[in-house]
């Protein structure tokens, strides 16, 4: 059966990159993107244009769980199964407000709860709002982008604890609704992905350290996590993949 994916975050960086690849892929039948403000990105616009019934707009702010309850709700009148709920939104830094700490000194609780808001609550909440609409006898995948930074073994660096701690508790929130969502359905899979270095507003302002060989466009990280995505099987539910398919350890 071709396939209904639904696209958080859709509207720029690697949520956009998604949306092509879903779109030149002949087994998708239709994909639902997602945007706080769809109609404000261009790219996105177009899309919709060119491909008219295939691609439907949805505002979801994750930061807000009326507006994900509403957004399921509206996506309930587009349709009554999802084969992939890819959640992409995530933030490491927001303008002034909010910059990545270097520094124990830099700790700030207001980031600390956005980072948590956005990083760790909004993919636990697409879950929690959308996980009925993928269980349905069939393979169906939940993913969500997090980061190889929220590795808590991983951590050789330091820094960015905000965003190391709210992806850390974003996979541990992936392995909690794995465990219960396999007694519903051996069929739905549940899973973090980590995209790589990405050239994305996210990474743009550490870019420069970047080794080039390393640094892929949305469209490359988006096409090998599909690639990805698609090798799953049951046994994965719960786990942390890289771009290359290789388990990243907690
Ligand atoms: N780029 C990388 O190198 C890299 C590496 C590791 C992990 N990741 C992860 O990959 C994911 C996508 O990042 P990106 O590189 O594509 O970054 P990006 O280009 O900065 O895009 C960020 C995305 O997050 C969405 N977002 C931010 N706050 C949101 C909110 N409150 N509600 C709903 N959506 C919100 C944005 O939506 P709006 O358009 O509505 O603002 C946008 O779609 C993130 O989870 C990030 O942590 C990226």
């Amino acid at each position: 059966m071709a396939k209904i994916c639904l696209v958080q975050g859709a509207g720029r960086g690697l949520g956009l990159a998604f949306v092509r690849r879903l779109l030149a892929d002949d087994d998708v039948a239709r994909v639902i993107a997602t945007a706080r403000a769809p109609d404000s990105h261009p790219a996105l616009a177009e899309l919709a244009q060119q491909h008219g019934e295939r691609l439907q707009t949805c505002a979801l702010d994750l930061a807000d769980d009326t507006s994900i309850a509403a957004a399921r709700e509206q996506v309930g009148t587009l349709t009554s199964r999802l084969d992939l709920l890819l959640t992409c939104g995530g933030i490491l830094h927001e303008g002034e407000r909010m910059w990545p700490e270097k520094k124990l000194a830099d700790i700030n609780p207001d980031n600390l709860a956005r980072a948590f808001t956005v990083n760790a609550a909004g993919p636990i909440l697409m879950i929690k709002h959308f996980h009925d609409l993928l269980i349905h006898g069939e393979r169906a995948i939940i993913a969500s982008l997090s980061a190889r930074v929220g590795s808590i073994s991983d951590n050789g660096y330091g820094g960015w604890y905000a965003y190391r701690a709210s992806k850390a508790a974003q996979n541990q929130f992936t392995r909690t609704a794995a465990i219960e969502l396999r007694r519903r359905s051996r069929q739905l899979i549940c899973v973090g992905l980590h995209p790589g270095t990405v050239d994305t507003s996210l990474s743009e302002p550490f870019q420069r350290n970047v080794p080039e060989k390393q640094l892929q466009t949305a469209e490359t990280a988006a096409t090998h996590l599909l690639d990805v995505i698609g090798q799953l099987t049951p046994e994965d539910s719960g786990l942390l993949f890289d771009w290359a398919g290789n388990v990243i350890a907690p």
